[in-house]
């Protein structure tokens, strides 16, 4: 074991694992870089990492696993939690659905019927969780998002205040889906708080390390494995996982459950987490990203980390087994 900052980094056949997807896919260049919002068109194309924190603490990477970028639409999970935390699951419910929509991320569309956004993971739906965030006014309600983003990660955030100007100064689709929101209810009064915090939130700066914590903490009951701190109440892991699993990764959401199979969430700076309950967090960055918004990268990684160590959630009996037994052979530790 290599004692790296407040890390361990373990040497085992599975960080070769991690090594060889790194070199193997950073050959490929296919994607582009997202500029809708102008600050992250600035992003360096190349920069590519990969990172797995075990429930038990270890940690396994490869890669720029230190180089910051803003969290983006991962946020939308852990600012879910804290609704559900704030507001209960049965009021969250009144005002964002759990269906997945088929549609692009920015979608202006509301389910027909209730007139709520379809689910937490696509902006409309993410802004409205956001207004639900408790706090006597936005100071206090930044500080708390920002608290609850510590103690995922183990140390204190800060919001990119450029990222956070230029979303705010031009991201005048979510200012349309909180409009819609407003007149249906589904929003409170004073949407431009909520829109600031919402970019806010998007703005915060992680690195690799930083979301593969984040996803373990997901896989561990809540409770961050590196510092035992409990992150978001146990209670609500399922929920969280539950629509990571249907919607976290778009229109692209019910190819990602069939091939890869376990719960996941990308955003446009280039990040994906994703989480195998129980045993570990996944993350990966490169910020070429594909039609969808999601990071090329980061998908081919994933498959082929589920594919090698057999973590598709519903594989029982066929390839992931198979691939155990040789994995056994090898010595892959998963
Ligand atoms: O609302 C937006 O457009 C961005 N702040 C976040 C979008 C995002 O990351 C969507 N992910 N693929």
């Amino acid at each position: 074991m290599v004692k790296q900052g407040d890390f361990e980094i373990v040497a085992s056949p599975f960080q070769a694992v991690l090594n060889d997807l790194h070199s193997k896919y950073k050959l490929l260049q296919d994607g582009a870089v997202a500029n809708y919002i102008p600050e992250l068109a600035k992003v360096n194309p190349d920069l590519f990492s990969i990172c797995v924190v075990t429930v038990n603490g270890e940690v396994y990477e490869v890669g720029d696993y230190k180089r910051l970028f803003t969290i983006q639409s991962i946020s939308k999970v852990f600012t879910y939690g804290l609704a559900l935390s704030d507001c209960g699951r049965d009021y969250v419910l009144t005002r964002v659905g759990v269906e997945p929509t088929g549609d692009a991320f920015n979608a202006i569309v509301l389910d027909e019927q209730s007139k709520r956004p379809y689910n937490p993971m696509v902006n409309a739906g993410a802004i409205a969780t956001t207004s639900l965030i408790q706090g006597a006014n936005p100071t206090e309600r930044l500080n708390r998002v920002l608290d609850m983003f510590r103690r995922y990660l183990g140390h204190d955030v800060f919001v990119d205040m450029s990222v956070f100007t230029s979303e705010r100064s031009t991201g005048h689709r979510n200012r349309a889906m909180a409009h819609l929101m407003l007149n249906f209810g589904m929003i409170d009064h004073n949407i431009e708080e909520s829109l600031d915090l919402y970019f806010q939130q998007c703005a915060v700066m992680v690195n690799c390390q930083d979301l593969a914590v984040m996803a373990a903490t997901l896989a561990n009951k809540g409770i961050n494995p590196i510092t035992t701190e409990q992150a978001v109440d146990g209670r609500y892991i399922k929920d969280i996982l539950s629509v990571m699993h249907t919607c976290g990764m778009y229109n692209f959401a019910g190819e990602w459950a069939y091939k890869v199979g376990i719960p996941a969430k990308s955003g446009v700076s280039g990040g994906i987490i994703a989480v195998v309950p129980g045993k570990m967090g996944i993350a990966v960055f490169s910020p070429l990203l594909d039609v969808r918004g999601n990071s090329v990268r980061g998908v081919k990684v994933c498959e082929e980390l589920s594919f090698q160590l057999g973590l598709h959630l519903f594989d029982c009996l066929g390839n992931g087994r198979r691939k155990k037994e040789e994995g056994r052979k090898k010595n892959v530790r998963f």
